[in-house]
């Protein structure tokens, strides 16, 4: 299978994962990128099963619309059941990189208030090590400079993501060489250089369960 025979595999099998766990009540947190893409249209075969969702950027807020899927502001929402969301690297305690489409900030909020986190990807996302993937930071654009400053202190090459803006008005810096062997404690020390509103790394609230589409089929993952 081809790597996007897999993502299709694997965000059909999530909709087999979360379906039991839905009532009329329930509201699924939805993911954004091409593998998320993929979960949205067979939610949409499903849909009539769906109270609600919420959605992690404007791009899925969009498709979900355009199936006719109802989407509510996360404010309004007292919990998500669960969230499917895709990732860019994967290591075994399900800590992550995210943020390769700049939807990190918002995919990190509704994790956070999601019961479930349920990362779905195809065999190449699943690592040793986080870090060959380079680490997406949503930055205040005018601290970019200050921020990029830091970041090579830190031991890694900041690139300015040319020509994007964030849902949220800012900017993205892609922190290049820069190996994560502790994955908690980089996620905080980048968070409190001011000027960053959040960085890719999702180890201090990790996925939960990771469905990995492989050659031999789906992998249900838990931390080792
Ligand atoms: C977007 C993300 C995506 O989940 C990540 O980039 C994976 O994307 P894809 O499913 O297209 O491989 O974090 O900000």
């Amino acid at each position: 299978m081809t790597q996007d025979e897999l993502k299709k595999a694997v965000a059909r099998a999530a909709i087999d994962y979360i379906m039991p766990k839905l009532d009329d009540k329930s509201v699924v947190g939805i993911g954004t990128g091409s593998t998320a893409n993929y979960f949205i249209d067979y939610l949409a075969e499903v849909k009539a099963q769906i109270n609600a969702t919420v959605a992690s950027s404007q791009a899925s807020a969009d498709r979900l619309k355009s199936h006719g899927i109802p989407v509510l502001e996360l404010n309004v929402v007292d919990e998500v059941t669960v969230y499917v969301d895709g990732t860019d690297e994967s290591d075994h305690q399900l800590c992550l990189i995210k943020g390769g489409g700049a939807a990190l900030t918002r995919e990190k909020i509704v994790a956070a208030v999601a019961k479930e986190f349920v990362c779905i990807a195809d065999g190449s996302k699943y690592v040793e090590r986080l870090g060959n993937f380079p680490l997406p930071i949503e930055v205040i654009p005018m601290a970019r400079s200050h921020v990029a400053r830091e970041l090579v202190k830190l031991g890694g090459d900041p690139v300015y993501r040319e020509g994007v803006i964030t849902d949220n008005g800012n900017i993205i810096l892609d922190l290049y060489n820069f190996m994560i062997p502790d994955p908690q404690e980089t996620e905080r020390n980048i968070n409190n250089i001011t000027g960053v509103v959040t960085n890719g790394i999702f180890a201090l609230r990790p996925a939960d369960i990771l469905l990995l589409a492989t050659q031999e089929g789906i992998q249900s993952l838990s931390a080792k």
